[in-house]
């Protein structure tokens, strides 16, 4: 994938940690999600007092894309840390999120996580997630 499209992912998913809804772990995630058509699909974690409804900021932006149609997926930047933090560490997706991921994607989805647009990493979704479970498993 170019450079410039990662940096543009990265800077969306850093955008969208200002939408973080997050009054109990003040931990913000964005997740910007790229369709193989080329849209881009936002999340962020939005939190809730009764913890399991919590969703993170990448199955937000899938779910935002599935229930627009889209279920095909190129790449995901994600970007997360303590609400007002000056520096980012790396921010893995959950394996709630690496399964959600597994549903729609295929071994070549590209997983970037990020401190910044210039400090990022990127491994592709059967790196992340070698022996997966998935919709093959169920429908051959
Ligand atoms: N979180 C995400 O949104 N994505 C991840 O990949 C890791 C965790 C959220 C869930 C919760 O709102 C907060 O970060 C702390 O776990």
């Amino acid at each position: 994938m170019e450079e410039s499209k990662i940096k543009e992912l990265i800077g969306k998913a850093m955008e969208m940690r200002n939408f973080s809804y997050t009054p109990y772990s003040h931990f913000n995630v964005g997740a910007a999600l790229l369709a193989a058509d080329g849209r881009i699909y936002t999340g962020c974690n939005i939190e809730n007092a009764s913890f399991t409804p919590t969703n993170c900021a990448e199955r937000t932006a899938f779910f935002k894309a599935v229930s627009e149609g889209v279920k095909e997926f190129t790449a995901i930047a994600i970007v997360g840390g303590p609400d007002g933090a000056t520096e980012l560490d790396y921010c893995a997706p959950c394996g709630v999120c690496r399964q959600v991921m597994s549903e729609f994607c295929k071994d070549d989805f590209l997983i970037i996580t990020a401190k910044s647009v210039d400090e990022y990493r990127t491994e592709t979704l059967v790196e992340n997630l070698p022996f997966r479970f998935g919709p093959k498993d169920l429908l051959g």
